[in-house]
């Protein structure tokens, strides 16, 4: 989906950030910026702001940033081609056909091409004789044929090469069938089959295409499961199990579970409405997907450890968000005075739909689910433990931006602890102020400190290497503001950088600049998540003096350099090691 880069800069160029922004904010100046309510946080005062000179727009506050696109893509939900869409309409501008990288889409359309063909020949499998393993292990598992159906389920078998032979047939080349990971070469080079004997269950994303498989072996070897790997047209954060057909139903809400066959089986069940992110933890590209097509989710991960893990970062990831969210848990199984883990499958086979629909209408808020996590440490029964459960559980309930909310679990929490709704209630008005004045706090050493206010919020995002990321940090901010600054050719490369994500945006924008193109933050909305994007923004917020920026520039550099050579343990000029040794004295007032 690349548009061609010309139609891009034009497209920047005629979307300026303060009209757009300007049509849903109502933005005042204050100096060279304007401010306004944040679109994306509730706030009273105006902490959300637009830097016309650098095209981007940022929040204080909740720290969401980016340039025009990332805007429109937050703003209207929209996915990177659609907000470039969305824009082209609004500047009366036609979108070409994608003549640019039409040589890519055509490799990426003859991988689709072959998915879809694997997927059909593996349907046939199922149908036939040499089927009859797998179908008797859908047997087995009580998957009906007309859910198997409706999941493209298929068989792969117990060869080495039935799917390579087949796929030649057709027409595919080796390569694409590599390409595709269908198939794994050999040291000999020799190449075969990916899947044998294994379910196999084809990943369609929202699209309808097939764009890769999940498979599960028949009896108890290992791998258990085995995917497709990433592939060109496959990117495992961005597509959820069965949300092909989730996306079409009429319940309020959707499911998210571990496991495929969890799915499988809710999906037979009546709920049409669950989806499956594959064993992985639930990632920000998934939830933007989401997004786009519910209000309200309900974890409903297995009840081991491992699930409630899950559950609390899933619960990290959603909070803020536009979400409403619930968790279902499922009751675990005593069997032979042993509790053992349970899924949405165990529990529907076990327990039938109905009990099923109860849990899901009972289910929890997030808050409920923290709570009973609080309450399952403590035993309520011994006085010190309630003491200690009464501050740990007045600290989650300071968390809740509501008074009301506040009051009302607080009285739940009273009840448990068997102490006076009043006293309870009092501890939490305490935690709450004590976290506001923190915040405060913590909001005033900010303004005061602007280099603070780039203190990256996500542990992804935190840097390795300070004093080369700020020089990083410094020579991003120089190339947005003026790139004449800098020299055709640069002494740098991108694995130079310490932190990835800087190097990344910073070399996609030189790339921008040697291309002759005007080099702008929106440039990396197709590149960055979300996440990142807000990161890069504050980056390009703090201020940066253009005087001397020469000067700034090449000390960057050297920095850069410098702080790379350590790390790399590279053998350094011993001129350069004997400068830098004298510069850090002098810098320090150390002593010899
Ligand atoms: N998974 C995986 N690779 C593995 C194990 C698990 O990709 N080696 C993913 C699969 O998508 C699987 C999910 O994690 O569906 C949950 O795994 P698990 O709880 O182990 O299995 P179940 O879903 O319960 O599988 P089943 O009921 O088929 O035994
Ligand atoms: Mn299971």
């Amino acid at each position: 989906m690349a548009f061609p880069q010309s139609f891009l800069d034009e497209l920047i160029a005629r979307s300026d950030i303060v009209d757009v922004v300007g049509s849903y904010v109502q933005l005042t100046r204050k100096g060279s910026n304007l401010f306004g309510l944040c679109p994306f946080h509730s706030e009273k005062t105006g902490s959300f702001s637009v830097a016309p000179d650098k095209q981007i727009y940022h929040c204080f506050g909740c720290k969401k940033g980016g340039g025009v696109i990332n805007f429109i893509m937050e703003e209207e939900n929209l996915s990177f081609p659609d907000a470039v869409r969305f824009l082209a309409k609004r500047a009366g501008m036609e979108v070409p056909e994608e003549e640019g990288d039409r040589e890519a889409s055509r490799r990426r359309q003859r991988l689709l091409d072959l998915n879809r063909d694997a997927a059909r020949f593996y349907y046939q499998l199922l149908q036939q004789p040499e089927g009859r393993a797998v179908q008797d292990y859908l047997d087995r598992r009580q998957i009906k044929k007309s859910t198997a159906v409706k999941f493209g389920m298929g068989a792969s078998l117990d060869r080495w090469d039935v799917l390579l032979t087949a796929m030649t047939k057709k027409g595919y080349t080796k390569a694409e069938l590599l390409d595709a990971g269908l198939v794994v070469q050999n040291k000999n080079g020799g190449l075969y089959d990916k899947f044998r004997n294994r379910l196999m269950l084809p990943v369609v994303d929202t699209r309808g295409d097939v764009v890769a498989f999940g498979s599960r072996v028949l009896d108890k070897s290992e791998p258990k499961y085995m995917n497709s790997s990433e592939t060109p047209v496959y990117s495992k954060r961005r597509v959820l199990y069965g949300l092909n057909l989730a996306k079409k139903t009429k319940r309020p809400n959707i499911i998210l579970c571990e496991g495929n066959l969890d799915i499988v089986t809710l999906h037979q069940a009546g709920f049409d409405n669950a989806v499956a992110s594959m064993g992985t933890a639930l990632t920000v590209e998934q939830t933007r997907l989401l997004s786009r097509f519910t209000k309200e989710l309900v974890l409903c991960y297995d009840n081991d450890n491992a699930g409630k893990i899950a559950t609390e970062r899933a619960l990290q990831i959603l909070n803020n968000s536009e979400f409403s969210v619930k968790v279902l848990q499922l009751p675990r199984r005593l069997v032979e005075g042993e509790y053992i883990k349970q899924d949405a499958d165990d529990f529907i086979k076990l327990q039938g739909p109905d009990a099923f629909e109860r849990l899901l209408t009972g289910s929890e808020n997030g808050i409920e689910f923290r709570m009973a996590q609080v309450a399952g440490k403590y035993d309520l029964a011994n006085d010190e433990s309630r003491v200690a459960y009464c501050g740990e559980i007045s600290e989650l309930l300071s968390t809740l931006p509501g008074a009301v909310e506040r009051e009302i679990y607080a009285l739940r929490a009273a009840e448990a602890a068997k102490i006076s709704p009043e006293a309870m209630k009092l501890e939490v008005q305490r935690a709450f102020k004590r976290r506001m004045a923190r915040e405060r706090k913590a909001e005033t050493r900010k303004n005061l400190n602007p280099a603070l206010r780039s203190q990256p919020q996500e542990r992804s995002l935190r840097y390795d290497n300070i004093r080369s990321a700020r020089a990083e940090e410094g020579l991003l901010r120089l190339l947005l503001m003026d790139e004449s600054l800098f020299p055709q050719a640069l002494s740098l490369q991108e694995e130079q950088f310490s932190s990835p994500l800087l190097g990344r945006a910073f070399f996609r924008l030189w790339q921008a600049k040697s291309d002759g193109r005007s080099v702008s933050l929106s440039l990396l909305s197709d590149t960055l998540t979300q996440e990142e994007m807000n990161h890069v923004t504050a980056v390009c917020q703090q201020p940066e003096s253009l005087q001397n920026g020469a000067q700034a520039m090449s000390d960057y550099i050297r920095i850069i350099q410098t702080e790379y050579n350590k790390r790399s343990g590279a053998a350094m000029d011993p001129l350069l090691a004997a400068t830098e040794k004298y510069k850090n004295n002098k810098g320090t007032g150390g002593k010899q």
